[in-house]
C-alpha cells in the first residue's frame, strides 16, 4: 500500500515540497494587501503570534495524521477508527476546492502580468482594474494555469512535486532580498517602514484578527489537511517536528520579506496601502520602471514568473488533496481524477473571475450584515473557505488530537523519527499547545469574529 501510494524521494523533497506548497500567492500577493487593510503592524504582530504559537502545532498535528495513517484527510480519520471525524476531512476537501477556485484566478493574474512585463508594459500597474475586468483574457491565463497544475499532479508524487518545488524557491527568495534592499534606497521609504513595523494597538478589531486568523492558516496550508495528505507520503525515519519548523518559519519569514520589500514601495509612490487584492499589482510595475527599461524588463518578467512558480507549487498541493481522496477512497485512476477535479474547480472559479469588475452582480455581490458597502463574490469564498473553515478545521483537528485519538499517540507518532523529542520542551509546549491554546484560542476567536463579520454582532468593541 504505502508503495503503491508513493512516497517522498528524500528529507529535503518532503520539505521543500511542503515549503513550496506553503509559499505562495498567500505571501507575496495576500500578506501584503491584508496588512495594508488591517492597519499595519498591529496585524503583522498578531500573524506572527498566531503562525507560531497556534498553527504550528497544528501543522505538526497534520503531519503525523497524515503519516501514521498513510491516507487523505477523509480516509485519515476512518483509518484511525473515528469514523465521525470524517466530516473534517470532508470540510477540508471543501475549503481546499473553493479557495483553489479564487486562487487560480489570482495566479492568472500573476502570469498575466508576467507577459506584460515581458513587453516593457510597465503602465499595466495603473490599469490593473481594466487588466482584472478583462475576464476573457484572464479565464485564459486561468485554464493554462490550472492544466499545469493538472499536469504536474497527474505525474505522481516525487516526479512532479519534488521536482518543481527544488531549484525555484531560492531564486524567488534572493530576488525578494535584492528588491527589498533596493526599496529601502527610496525616498520616503521610511514611512513604509513606520507603518509596517510601529504597531497601533487601537488598530486590533475583530475583523482585524479574523483576517489575521485566516491569514495564518492560508499562507500555512493549515486546516484542511494538505498536510495530512503531504504527510502520508513522508517516511517514518523523517523528524516531523523539524521539518514543520523549518516550513513554518520559511513561509513565515518570506511573507515578513515581502512585506518589507512592498510598503517602502508602496509609500514612495505615494499609494494607499489599503487599496485591496490589487496591492502588489498597482504598486510593483511602477518599481521595475525606476530600474530603467532593460533592467526593468528583466526583474520584471522574472519575479511574476517566480511569482507563477511559487503559485504552482501551492495549486499542486491544493489540487492533490482531493485527487488523493478520490484516489483512495473511490479507486478512481490518477489521471482521470486529476482531469477531472481540475476542470470542475476552474468551473466553480468562473464567478470568481467574473467579480473583478466583469459583471456587476459577482463584483457588488453581497452586503454582509453590520456593514454597509458589498463585497465581491472572490473576496466572499475568501471570507468563508480561507478565513472561517481553515481555523475551523484547525480548531476541529487540535480537538481531535487532543482528546479523541489522544495525544500519547501524537508523541508516539512525532517520536518515530525523533527520539530525543520525549521529554523535551518542545514536546511539552505542543501538548499543552494541543490541549488547551489551540482549542480555546481558536475556538473563542472563530466565534467572536464570525459573529462579527458575519452577522454584524460586535461581542467586544
Ligand atoms: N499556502 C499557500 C499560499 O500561501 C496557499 C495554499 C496551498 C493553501 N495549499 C493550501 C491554503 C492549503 C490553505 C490550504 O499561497
Amino acid at each position: 500500500m504505502t508503495v503503491s501510494r508513493g512516497e517522498f524521494n528524500s528529507r529535503v523533497g518532503f520539505i521543500l515540497a511542503a515549503a513550496g506548497s506553503a509559499v505562495g500567492l498567500g505571501n507575496i500577493w495576500k500578506f501584503p494587501f491584508e496588512v495594508g487593510k488591517g492597519g499595519g503592524a498591529a496585524f503583522v504582530l498578531m500573524y506572527l503570534a498566531f503562525c507560531f504559537l497556534l498553527c504550528y502545532p497544528v501543522m505538526v498535528s497534520e503531519i503525523a495524521i497524515g503519516r501514521k495513517t498513510r491516507r487523505n484527510p477523509v480516509g485519515a480519520f476512518k483509518a484511525l477508527g473515528f469514523r465521525r471525524w470524517a466530516i473534517v476531512g470532508y470540510m477540508g476537501l471543501m475549503a481546499g476546492v473553493l479557495i483553489l477556485s479564487f486562487y487560480n484566478v489570482v495566479a492568472g493574474w500573476a502570469f498575466g502580468y508576467f507577459l506584460e512585463m515581458v513587453q516593457g508594459n510597465f503602465e499595466i500597474g495603473s490599469q490593473f482594474d481594466g487588466f482584472a475586468a478583462d475576464w476573457m483574457k484572464v479565464g485564459l491565463y486561468g485554464f493554462f494555469f490550472m492544466a499545469i497544475t493538472a499536469y504536474i499532479v497527474s505525474n505522481g508524487i516525487s516526479n512532479g512535486i519534488e521536482r518543481a518545488a527544488k531549484f525555484l524557491m531560492p531564486t524567488l527568495f534572493l530576488l525578494i532580498i535584492a528588491l527589498m534592499i533596493y526599496a529601502m534606497t527610496l525616498p520616503n521609504a521610511i514611512e513604509g517602514l513606520k507603518f509596517y513595523l510601529i504597531p497601533d494597538f487601537s488598530a486590533l478589531t475583530p475583523t482585524v484578527l479574523y483576517a489575521a486568523l485566516g491569514q495564518a492558516f492560508f499562507s500555512l496550508s493549515l486546516g484542511m489537511g494538505a498536510l495530512i495528505t503531504y504527510g502520508s507520503y513522508v517516511s517514518r525515519d523523517q523528524n516531523i517536528v523539524t521539518a514543520a519548523a523549518f516550513i513554518t518559519l520559511t513561509d513565515v519569514g518570506i511573507a515578513f520579506l515581502a512585506g518589507f520589500m512592498l510598503f517602502p514601495f508602496v509609500f514612495s509612490q505615494g499609494l494607499p496601502p489599503d487599496g485591496g487584492a490589487g496591492l502588489i499589482f498597482v504598486t510593483l510595475p511602477g518599481v521595475f520602471e525606476t530600474l530603467g527599461a532593460t533592467l526593468g524588463i528583466v526583474i520584471g518578467s522574472a519575479f511574476f514568473l517566480l511569482l507563477s512558480f511559487a503559485a504552482l507549487t501551492s495549486t499542486v498541493s491544493l489540487l492533490e488533496v482531493p485527487v488523493s481522496y478520490l484516489v483512495d477512497e473511490h479507486g478512481i485512476k490518477r489521471s482521470r481524477a486529476v482531469w477531472l477535479i481540475a476542470l470542475l474547480i476552474f468551473l466553480i472559479g468562473v464567478p470568481s473571475l467574473l467579480s473583478n469588475g466583469a459583471s456587476s452582480i459577482f463584483t457588488n455581490f453581497v452586503t454582509l450584515m453590520g456593514s454597509d458597502s458589498p463585497v465581491d463574490f472572490m473576496t466572499l469564498v475568501g471570507y468563508i473557505a480561507n478565513d472561517t473553515m481553515l481555523p475551523v478545521g484547525g480548531f476541529l483537528i487540535s480537538v481531535f488530537v487532543a482528546y479523541v485519538w489522544k495525544k500519547h499517540n501524537l508523541n508516539e507518532e512525532l517520536a518515530t523519527g525523533d527520539e530525543d523529542l520525549r521529554g523535551s520542551w518542545l514536546q511539552t509546549y505542543i501538548d499543552i499547545a494541543i490541549s488547551y491554546i489551540c482549542p480555546v484560542i481558536l475556538g473563542v476567536i472563530t466565534v467572536v469574529t464570525v459573529l462579527d463579520r458575519f452577522f454584524g454582532i460586535h461581542l467586544f468593541s
